[in-house]
């Protein structure tokens, strides 16, 4: 990487997609695109759930236009590197990612192949350089947790499992299509676990080291949505004032990831989802207020700004209503809901040495590794 890619990487910035459509009907944007190859990167569930058919049905004036389905689960390497000779055929001059946090970040990978032929993604992170020479990208969620349609984050899971996160100013989305009517069909586990993605990422990075006054408003405002509309989405999948503030949360939360990362209970997430399988969301919900107890025995007053923002008194008030909110939601308060299991000693070792290593842990409230994340976990029970 050059001195001037290091430096603009360094810097606090506030990055957003220059365009974002929000409400029901929002997908109707795309049949407002120039005439164009469109390519629709997407997965299995966009299919039966009926999301394809209704960005397809948008481009019918596009100059041509393919749908390109990806294996299900987090983006691999061998996944995207298969894809390249047809996409580099097709020639897309946008793509459209329609899906999950996975996919959206996967058509991330498959972008920057296609601008960047050479491209040899593997276990170790890399920089993407300049992209829109080739395409330009629309990022449109079917699901309200990963922010990946906000984001300059892409995460490529290795071979072995870890979690690989790519970072990339050029991968903040030219468009992003908020469109409620995509998501009513998420099942309500998913809504739930997604939704608690949603909200760690703005909890984590409200109090990231590298936070800014900018992200803890858009923080504390995601926050709140969370705690407003992520209970009427599970029990009235239907709703979509409820879909549409989900889909606002977690495009607010994936803002305030993007500038500052997140935390303890993500590298925490990403262990257990290595280790034990753990689904990502559930897993960083799960982990959320432990960790927010942790960081407020070294500091008491680490999350009052944020709680203000909410309309609270304290950091203990926010811990106090995010218990709460876990509980009635039915968000997993055991390691045993989580993985089926209670991890034993060794167990829960390696998982705090593997979650030692992760880059997330670097930004969270206090400094912490090993040791203090093996007596973390251990408190968990
Ligand atoms: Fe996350």
């Amino acid at each position: 990487m050059d001195l001037r890619a290091m430096r603009l990487q360094m810097l606090k910035r506030v990055l957003c997609p220059p365009e974002v459509c929000v409400g029901k009907g929002s997908v109707e944007r795309l049949a407002c695109l120039e005439p164009a190859r469109v390519l629709v990167v997407t997965g299995g569930s966009a299919r039966r759930n009926g999301a394809i058919e209704r960005v397809t049905a948008q481009l019918k004036d596009a100059t041509a236009h393919e749908v390109m389905e990806l294996p299900s689960g987090e983006p691999r390497a061998t996944a995207i590197a298969a894809a390249r000779e047809t996409v580099a055929a097709f020639a897309p001059e946008w793509i459209v990612a329609l899906g999950g946090g996975a996919v959206l970040d996967a058509a991330k990978f498959v972008w920057a192949q296609l601008e960047y032929p050479d491209l040899v993604l593997s276990g170790k992170a890399a920089a993407i350089g300049p992209l829109r020479r080739k395409a330009r990208l629309i990022a449109v969620p079917t699901t309200s947790g990963s922010g990946s349609e906000a984001s300059q984050a892409a995460v490529l899971a290795a071979d072995d499992g870890t979690k690989v996160p790519y970072v990339s100013p050029h991968w903040v989305p030219d468009i992003a299509i908020l469109d409620p009517v995509l998501t009513v069909s998420l099942p309500r586990e998913i809504t739930v676990a997604t939704g608690f993605d949603a909200l760690t990422h703005a909890v984590e990075s409200a109090v990231s080291s590298l936070g800014n006054p900018f992200l803890r408003v858009l923080a504390a405002t995601a926050v709140g949505l969370v705690l407003r509309h992520l209970p009427v989405a599970a029990e009235n999948p239907q709703d979509l004032t409820a879909r549409s503030g989900m889909l606002e949360a977690a495009f607010l939360a994936g803002l305030c990831q993007s500038m500052a990362s997140t935390g303890a209970a993500h590298a925490l997430s990403h262990a257990t989802s290595k280790l034990h399988g753990a689904p990502h969301g559930a897993a960083t919900g799960f982990y959320l207020l432990p960790t927010m107890r942790w960081n407020r025995r070294k500091n008491a007053a680490v999350y009052d700004e944020l709680a203000a923002g909410c309309g609270l008194a304290s950091g203990a008030a926010l811990e106090a209503a995010l218990l709460d909110f876990g509980v009635r939601v039915g968000l997993p308060q055991k390691f045993a809901d989580m993985v089926g299991r209670v991890p034993d000693t060794a167990e829960r070792q390696i998982l705090a040495e593997t979650a030692a290593k992760d880059i997330c842990l670097r930004t969270n409230a206090c400094r912490l590794g090993a040791p203090e994340l093996a007596q973390l976990l251990a408190e968990i029970g």
